[in-house]
């Protein structure tokens, strides 16, 4: 068994009110869970788990039952010498990494309700929802590949779920933010989507907030990845394909059928600097600085704000570029690494519906994953 020791408890998701409060139940969901990517968005949700089990066993009776663990080259399954692993309180041995015999692993052969969390940033992995969800084993992810990768996979995946296994994917936008949950409700309760405008990108926002003229862009891009705001390489952020990644999957949760090809993609890296590799980028940053310094006039001439900004609007035409903004939009007003996201639909029409706050980091990220797990888990028959 994969260590289940109750350690320092962390923010989790309060349970779903719905499944309501039994104490010492004799009817009790128990769901066999299997993590992809112990990277760190999977190492803080495994954490959480571990420590949320004793509570949401004995408050809601759920079972949560960690029965593997599979990184990129190694996976871990809790039935490898159990005695072992019951020893050091967690799985010493693995095996190489399959994501097929871990799926059936998960899946086990006496009908339980089985899940997979997929924490990892891979497609190969993303590959395998379709037939996972159609053998019945529900899938959770913050992974974007999927929601965002080609529209047949996508469908692919919506018509596995016909198993009644569910899919959801809400820390894919905006990290632990509901704001796919937002969408849904509103599309659910009859609304219909108008248009989106966000801020999906906590990097480019903090230095969009911190552009001010004071410093040259790339002396900023320095300083974000001092921090650890930028990912390894700052072009992944730089480019805005992660941003248009969410915007695709917003847009199909409405039902619009766009792919990443339709979103009209205005990045921040010059063609000349794409392909370098990273060291050589890094030297050359200051190329950036005469056209974010150009930008940065042309909004104060204006009066207003550079802010970096996903749209679709009311014809689903997508786009993803530097704006700029009256110094009164409430872009202009968000703090630090805030993601904003704006639902203007039929019945917020007049006043959008907002939804802002942190929008990346393994804690809140993995907070989300779980949320989703929660949701899953309300949803499933209790057994006696
Ligand atoms: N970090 C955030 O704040 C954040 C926010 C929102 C969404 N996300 C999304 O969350 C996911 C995880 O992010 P992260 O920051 O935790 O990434 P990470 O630290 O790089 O971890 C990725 C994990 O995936 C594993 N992996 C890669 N290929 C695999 C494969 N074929 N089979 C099984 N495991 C595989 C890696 O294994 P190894 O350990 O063997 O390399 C690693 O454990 C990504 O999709 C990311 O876009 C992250």
């Amino acid at each position: 068994m994969i260590t289940c020791a109750p350690e320092q408890v962390q923010h989790v998701p309060s349970p779903p009110l719905s499944m309501g409060r039994i104490g010492a139940t004799t009817l009790r969901r128990v769901l066999a869970v299997g993590v992809i990517g112990p990277g760190r968005v999977g190492s803080a949700l495994l954490e959480q788990l571990r420590a949320a089990q004793p509570r949401l066993a004995h408050d809601i009776g759920l079972d949560l039952k960690l029965c593997g663990v599979v990184a990129s080259k190694r996976m871990w399954l809790d039935c490898d010498d159990a005695e072992l692993n019951g020893r050091h309180g967690g799985a010493q041995i693995w095996r190489p990494n399959d994501l097929d015999a871990f799926a059936e692993h998960v899946r086990g052969s006496d009908g339980r309700h089985a899940l997979l969390i997929d924490c990892s940033a891979n497609d190969e992995v993303a590959a395998h929802y379709p037939r996972w969800l159609a053998a019945g084993l529900h899938v959770v992810t913050p992974n974007k590949l999927a929601g965002s990768g080609p529209l047949p996979r996508w469908q692919a995946i919506r018509a596995a779920c016909a198993s009644g296994a569910r899919f959801r994917y809400e820390a894919t936008v905006c990290a632990g933010l509901p704001v796919v949950q937002t969408l849904r409700d509103l599309l659910d309760t009859g609304d219909e989507l108008l248009t989106v405008d966000g801020m999906f990108s906590g990097t480019l926002a903090w230095l969009c907030n911190r552009h001010d003229g004071q410093q040259p862009f790339s002396a900023l891009v320095r300083e974000a990845h001092a921090l650890g705001y930028t990912e390894p390489d700052p072009r992944d952020d730089l480019s805005g394909l992660d941003v248009a990644r969410k915007l695709v999957i917003l847009a199909r949760e409405a039902g619009w059928p766009l792919s990443l090809e339709d979103v009209d993609l205005q990045g921040l890296v010059p063609p000349a600097l794409a392909a370098l590799p990273l060291e050589t980028f890094m030297q050359r940053l200051d190329e950036l600085d005469a056209p974010m310094a150009a930008k940065l006039a042309e909004a104060h001439a204006a009066g207003g704000v550079l802010r970096h900004v996903a749209q679709l609007d009311r014809h689903g035409r997508a786009s993803v570029r530097l704006m700029v903004l009256p110094a009164s939009h409430a872009f202009a007003h968000t703090r630090l690494t805030d993601n904003i996201v704006q639902f203007t639909t039929r019945r917020y029409c007049d006043n959008p519906l907002s939804v802002q706050g942190p929008g990346a980091g393994p804690e809140v990220t993995a907070a989300g994953v779980f949320a989703d797990l929660l949701r899953i888990a309300e949803s499933l028959e209790a057994r006696a």
